[in-house]
């Protein structure tokens, strides 16, 4: 008995020091933790159960045989985090470069299936070389079996990978599949090839981290929603974000004690539009003042600055919010920021979360390159997103809702449950001098008459009182009052219930 426990001890001994010492001191040189120090952060102290840790690969090609680490380059197993359970793997680059082998693979299957049957979250925290090339077959084999899970555990359990080394070739499709992905900077990088195959291809000189760092994906491609400066940060906003997520579609958001009134007013806000129409304000000031101790976790900071979204709490409950934001290219709805909020809805209708929204856009983005690129399939993938999402939906227009716009933005029209207008609210087809120069053509000349028909037009449509009168907006609230009428909304519809037609899935245009 004596000898096993001997033999046990040297085995997870053997596992826990990895690639060994030398390696380990290669990965913090290069500023990065190991994998089971980023689970320690990660977890609640002491809450970590390991899977496999004795767990080796088969294979004997290319010098392999006898070529074995317990655990075979992945930590897997369940935690808390903040006393919910999650599920996580961590790939170990200091063994065999963290690549995936068919029993590395097997590994991250195991935990996926038990994550799908209890329902809680999986995160991927990935550092690997990808394929383990000694396999061949059987390593692509592996990561197809992952894939595979990704998909069918996407909208059933929240999945977040945070990249925190390389992670190329097709290694990034299980990443992209997962609905957060969060790199750090300087030791992350993601892409399908490498600068080298590109240079060979395209002729591009391109360095890997321009081609797929951090910065690339949170400004430049939308693929990565957050950049942190390093493993630590990473892991600690990994946790915050958690803790605004259900375990699974078949929960609630989890409620926390309310420390801010849901009453609570704010005068400031009655001053944040300016009287001038064509002057921005900063929508980020609106949902700080609204949201729960003005705590909003916005995701995709970096991209399409021009629509906000994030998770937030009102009342306790968790809320997902978007939000033109005036400050960027005047709000306007264009592909980039129609696909970021879109998916963003999808995720919390998916996950039960309700969706706030704040309206103030002049329309969609006109010119050549938006329609070249399929504004219209794009621009309607929101709508879509919108008008199935069936979850509570409460909108606020705090000033412009034109044209198609106006409906795509979760309006009364898609299904919006309470649909709130500022006094400073425009509701029209569009601005009233475009809406002049065309109807009034004729008049183009006649300064006087233009000016007069432009006050007209004004006079009659940008308020919110027509389409208070159609019912399309619920009512006119004070901007001071809007967290205490968002709050009593969402309230007011926490047992709402309503089902879409049965279908195998919707065709989203993609
Ligand atoms: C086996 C690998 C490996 C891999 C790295 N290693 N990648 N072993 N299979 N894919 C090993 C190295 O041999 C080395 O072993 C150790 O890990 C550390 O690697 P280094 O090269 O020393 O580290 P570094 O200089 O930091 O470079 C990291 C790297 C590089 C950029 C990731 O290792 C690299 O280019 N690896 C190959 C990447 C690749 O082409 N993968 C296949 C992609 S295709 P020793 O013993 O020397 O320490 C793919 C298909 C997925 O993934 C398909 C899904 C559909």
């Amino acid at each position: 008995m004596q000898e096993i426990i001997r033999q046990l001890e040297e085995k997870r001994e053997r596992a826990r020091l990895g690639g060994g010492e030398k390696r380990i001191a290669a990965q913090h040189a290069k500023g990065k933790l190991t994998a089971r120090e980023r689970i320690e952060l990660l977890l609640d102290e002491g809450s970590f159960e390991e899977w496999d840790m004795f767990k080796e690969h088969r294979c004997t090609d290319f010098g392999m045989a006898g070529q074995t680490v317990p655990g075979d380059g992945v930590v897997t197993g369940y935690g808390t985090v903040n006393g919910r359970l999650v599920f996580v793997f961590s790939q170990d680059f200091t063994v065999f470069g963290g690549s995936l082998s068919e029993t590395h693979a097997e590994k991250i299957c195991k935990l996926m299936d038990h994550a799908m049957k209890v329902g809680a979250p999986v995160i991927g925290l990935n550092d690997s070389g990808g394929a383990r090339i000694q396999e061949g077959v059987d390593s692509l084999g592996g990561y197809a079996d992952v894939f595979q899970r990704n998909v069918l555990a996407s909208g059933v359990i929240p999945q977040i990978s945070l990249i925190m080394g390389p992670c190329a070739g097709g290694a990034v499709y299980s990443p992209a599949m997962t609905d957060f992905i969060f790199m750090v900077r300087d030791s992350s990088y993601m892409f399908v090839t490498g600068p080298e195959v590109v240079r060979t291809v395209t002729h591009e000189e391109v360095t890997a981290e321009e081609l797929g760092g951090a910065g690339t994906h949170t400004s430049k491609s939308g693929v990565a929603d957050l950049a942190f400066d390093n493993d630590v940060e990473a892991l600690l906003m990994t946790r915050r974000l958690i803790d605004f997520l259900p375990a699974s579609n078949r929960e609630a958001p989890p409620v926390m004690p309310l420390t801010d009134p849901a009453e609570r007013m704010d005068d400031s806000l009655d001053t944040l539009v300016p009287a001038n129409p064509n002057q921005p304000y900063d929508m980020k000031e609106l949902i700080a003042k609204i949201v729960d101790d003005g705590d909003f976790f916005e995701l995709q900071t970096d991209y399409a600055k021009n629509i906000v979204i994030g998770l937030a709490r009102m009342g306790g409950s968790t809320v997902g919010i978007v939000a033109n934001q005036p400050l960027v290219l005047a709000g306007c709805l264009d592909i980039k920021s129609s696909i970021k909020a879109a998916r963003f809805v999808r995720f919390c209708d998916a996950f039960n979360i309700p969706v706030v929204t704040f309206v103030d856009v002049p329309g969609f983005m006109p010119g050549t390159a938006q329609e070249y690129g399929g504004i219209i399939k794009h621009g309607a993938k929101l709508l879509y997103a919108y008008a199935e999402c069936t979850v509570p939906k409460v909108t606020v227009i705090t000033r412009k809702a034109y044209g198609g716009a106006y409906d795509v933005m979760s309006s009364k029209h898609l299904r919006g449950d309470v649909n709130l207008a500022w006094p400073t609210a425009e509701i029209a087809v569009m601005g009233p001098k475009g809406a002049v120069e065309i109807i009034f053509r004729g008049e183009k000349d006649d300064a006087e008459k233009i000016a007069t028909r432009e006050a007209e037009y004004k006079a009659r449509f940008a308020n919110p009182f027509v389409a208070g009168a159609r019912g399309f907006i619920d009512d006119v609230v004070m901007p001071h009052e809007t967290r205490k009428r968002v709050c009593r909304s969402l309230a007011m519809l926490k047992n709402k219930q309503l089902d879409n037609p049965w279908r195998k899935h919707g065709n989203i245009p993609l």
